[in-house]
């Protein structure tokens, strides 16, 4: 599968890289656009500045980009996926206002039908967000907060995270190997 990632702003970097990294191991594709807010956040969160996602994905492109291949339907990414999500590009997807890659590349998918996968990060939620989730999600994406799970005893962040990252994947039909599934209360 090749998969388009978008990396916005919001806090939760830590998810896309553990993502980008679960996409190589896997044996799948992904390209990347990181937005010039994401290119901030995330040495914050991760100590790795954006050159070096370089090293977990074939392309890295700049939310300035809008020749880049993401720009058309024509490309042949299988899905995207923006994670994390800010407020500020759920907004823009929600309204159709493709003002750089990743919300031109998200506005494609959803014209091309296929997946869009919105890993929206905020707290508390004003009636905006709630608004654009729901239109957003009407138009076709699918929103799925970064919200982690602790059913499965989770012993430390790194596991949290990648727990999240992997029920991404699988949501996409990727085979995850030792996802730690539900199986009812023993
Ligand atoms: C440390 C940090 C954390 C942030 N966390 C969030 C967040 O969780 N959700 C959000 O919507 N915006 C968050 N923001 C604000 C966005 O980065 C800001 O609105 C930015 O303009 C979004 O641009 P983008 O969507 O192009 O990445 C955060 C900003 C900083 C500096």
């Amino acid at each position: 599968m090749k998969i388009l990632v978008g990396i916005t702003g919001a806090s939760g970097s830590p998810y896309a890289l553990s993502f980008l990294k679960l996409i190589k191991r896997l044996g799948h594709e992904s390209e990347v656009i990181i937005s010039r807010a994401a290119e901030k956040v995330l040495p914050l969160e991760t100590g790795l500045s954006a050159e070096r996602l370089q090293n977990f994905t074939s392309r890295l492109y700049r939310e300035e980009d809008i020749a880049a291949p993401p720009a058309s339907g024509s490309a042949g990414y299988q899905a995207m996926v923006v994670i994390p999500c800010t407020m500020g590009t759920l907004a823009a997807i929600a309204t159709g206002l493709a003002k750089n890659l990743i919300t031109r590349a998200a506005d494609v998918m959803l014209k091309e039908r296929r997946p869009l996968i919105l890993v929206v990060r905020e707290t508390p939620l004003n009636q905006i967000h709630l608004k654009n989730m729901l239109a957003a999600a009407e138009a076709g994406a699918i929103i799925y907060p970064a919200m982690p799970a602790f059913y499965h005893r989770p012993q430390t962040l790194e596991e949290v995270v990648d727990f999240f990252a992997a029920r991404v994947a699988d949501f996409l039909g990727l085979e995850v190997e030792n996802l730690k599934r539900w199986r009812g209360l023993k």
